[in-house]
């Protein structure tokens, strides 16, 4: 029987200025599922594009079952059974669930598109996986983590053998973790070779068969998961140890700066009040759906408040709309970078300066070159951002790159208070502790922090207070000290029963 369904040697691809894959040689078995990890911009992504025919290797040896392929195409591939599960997600928002799954396959009945025959046949795949969505919904209204659900359901609606995730948790509650293991653990049975991309280290204990670590563009060793250990995994993605993953500063807490009351705003956003101290990180922590993004939201003025008031150094301040919270030095890193944070056509320089043409422009309106370039140069140099160069489009650094852009391009304004949501989310381990010691920084700084994570170790490792939420309002508060894992689920499942009578039975 053949060993290895999958065998790429040599393989070599560049970019304009970058080398992105430099003689990576890879291998899978059928049956066995594989971690592919390495640091932002290693190169992980790149080589599964060049497994599944979206990018042209410009050297290198690729055999699938067998059989060498040497032009790939994304169809040919399809043909050989690799499908893959891109790192952001590529769904059509204005079509159905059935559409986008079946978008390039449409189904017809005599010439005409059947949209009962698709829906029907996708509502089978969405029964399989245990996923309950219905096959009729216009993907653009579904939250982040159904439509990934939708993108895995559309992976494997083409029958694949070679199924390659990218960062496929980044987005997903626990339940839907622990489902999509199932699924995943299912495939395996059948013989799928998986290959697993996650800066979720911790994930991989409960899946993975073996590893693959990439760093800087080259392969640097491969393992039997059972034979390794984080510490060792760790190592060889960044090529030195990591002391301390969660690395706290103390510094004094000083007067009060935000203070919001009887905030409401939607279902998810109901009579919230907290406060904001000089130099303290408020951890926001909750079960996915819990209405904590929705509340950044509506401080922050994305969303329109039905009432309540915000109150900044002492004043009440009236936000409505996002530039009034900027101008009053409230900012907000939002959680879908896509969407939200990053205009993907413009160059990295364009993205860091545009929130900030207010400092950049002098008094004829005119961006001062000088202060935008030591602008962008600073906010990369401290964010370890990895970049040719500040002018290539922001859609082409790697996944946990261009969040650092997201991130990086608020630091550089004098702000009061910094909200983050999902900060470190699809960042690698080593990047994690850069964000967090730049929260650090700006705690030292006297900032208020204010931050949105779905990882409890970093809530419990970064934070000095922490705010639990569940169904729109808060329902736990603990100083770092007396916070533990239990005592923060247990405030996050306290649904509201005349909300959501069935959710705690
Ligand atoms: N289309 C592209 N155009 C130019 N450069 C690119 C393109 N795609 C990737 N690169 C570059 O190739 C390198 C490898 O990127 P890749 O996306 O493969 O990294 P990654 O390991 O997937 O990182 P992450 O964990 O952040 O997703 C990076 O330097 C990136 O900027
Ligand atoms: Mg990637």
């Amino acid at each position: 029987m053949l060993e290895y369904i999958v065998e790429m040697e040599h393989i070599q691809k560049s970019f304009p200025g970058v080398k992105a894959l430099d003689d990576v040689s890879f291998n899978l078995k059928a049956g066995e599922v594989m971690a592919l990890l390495g640091e932002n911009g290693a190169g992980k992504s790149t080589l599964m594009k060049v497994l599944s025919g979206v990018y042209t290797r410009d050297s290198g040896d690729i055999s699938i079952f067998g059989e060498t392929v040497t032009d790939l195409t994304p169809k040919k591939a399809q043909e050989l059974g690799v499908a893959i599960i891109h790192q952001e997600l590529n769904m059509c928002a204005h079509l159905s669930v059935a559409e986008n799954i079946f978008l390039g396959r449409e189904m017809t009945r005599s010439g005409v598109l059947s949209n009962k025959e698709m829906n029907s046949q996708a509502q089978k795949i969405l029964d399989r996986l245990n996923i309950a969505i219905s096959p009729e919904i216009i993907v653009g209204d579904l939250a982040v983590s159904k439509q990934q659900m939708v993108e895995i359901a559309k992976a494997l609606s083409t029958n694949a053998r070679i199924l390659i995730m990218d960062e496929p948790t980044s987005a997903l509650t626990s339940k839907e973790i622990d489902d999509l293991f199932a699924i995943i653990r299912k495939l395996r049975e059948e013989g799928c070779g998986i290959v697993y991309i996650s800066h979720r280290l911790e994930e991989l204990q409960h899946i993975v068969d073996r590893v693959t670590i990439m760093r800087d563009g080259r392969y640097v060793t491969s393992m039997d998961f059972a034979d390794t250990s984080m510490q060792e995994i760790i190592s060889n993605m960044v090529g030195r140890e990591i002391k301390e993953k969660f690395p706290k500063v103390e510094s004094r807490r000083g007067r009060k700066i935000l203070e919001v009351k009887n905030l409401n705003a939607g279902k998810l956003v109901r009579n919230i009040n907290f406060e904001l101290h000089e130099g303290e990180i408020v951890g926001i922590a909750g079960l996915m759906g819990a209405g904590r993004t929705e509340m950044t939201r509506a401080v922050f003025g994305v969303d329109p408040k039905e009432s309540g008031e915000i109150i900044l150094d002492g004043k009440s301040i009236s936000i409505q709309k996002p530039m009034d919270a900027i101008k009053n030095g409230l900012v907000l890193v939002p959680e879908d970078r896509k969407k939200d944070g990053l205009c993907t056509k413009l160059s990295i320089r364009e993205n860091i300066a545009l929130p900030n043409l207010d400092i950049l422009c002098g008094r004829a309106g005119v961006v001062n070159r000088a202060k935008e370039t030591a602008m962008v140069d600073q906010t990369v140099e401290e964010l370890t951002i990895r970049l040719p160069n500040a002018e290539v489009d922001a859609g082409s650094l790697s996944g946990g790159n261009q969040q650092k852009v997201v991130v990086g391009k608020w630091l550089a304004r004098n702000s009061r208070v910094v909200m983050f949501d999902e900060p470190t989310r699809g960042i690698d381990v080593a990047a994690k502790v850069e964000i967090y010691n730049l929260m650090n920084r700006l705690k030292q700084s006297g900032i208020g922090v204010f931050f949105v994570s779905s990882e409890m170790p970093e809530i419990m490792g970064i934070s000095d207070r922490i705010l639990v939420m569940c169904d729109g309002r808060i329902t736990g508060e603990f100083m770092a000290e007396e916070a533990t894992q239990n005592r923060i689920l247990e405030c996050a499942t306290k649904f509201d029963q005349k909300l959501n009578p069935a959710a705690s039975l």
